[in-house]
């Protein structure tokens, strides 16, 4: 978010980042995406002006790219990032793919049930 009153944010520090400290400038950088995002689709679901929603959308979908990206160097420059959010997606996938079988089971009982 904004930091206007601020004096000294966007001030170039007198050294760089460290290697860690660039990963979380990168996560806080990522985050920031996710926050327009959520900021801009609100914004375009609040409002009844349909050119404004529209661009709102849009930028929106440009952040989703960012994300992206941004996600995109952390894969780069951390060995096990893809590999942690492989295992996140694969625990989500099973969970998933446990409540279709068993909406699909439910749905096996209810249509034999049906047909008693
Ligand atoms: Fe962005």
């Amino acid at each position: 978010m904004p930091e206007f009153v601020n004096p000294f944010s966007g001030m170039t520090p007198d050294r760089k980042l460290t290697f860690n400290e660039l990963i979380r400038a990168l996560r806080l950088n990522l985050a920031a995406e996710e926050e327009a995002i959520h900021l801009y689709m609100a914004h375009a679901d609040a409002t009844d002006n349909e050119l404004a929603a529209a661009v709102l959308r849009d930028i929106a979908d440009e952040e989703r790219e960012h994300v992206g990206e941004f996600q995109r160097l952390l894969n780069i420059l951390l060995d096990d990032e893809e590999q942690l959010l492989a295992d996140g997606a694969a625990e989500v996938d099973e969970l998933a793919e446990e409540l279709k079988s068993g909406a699909s089971e439910a749905k096996k009982s209810d249509d034999e049930d049906s047909d008693r």
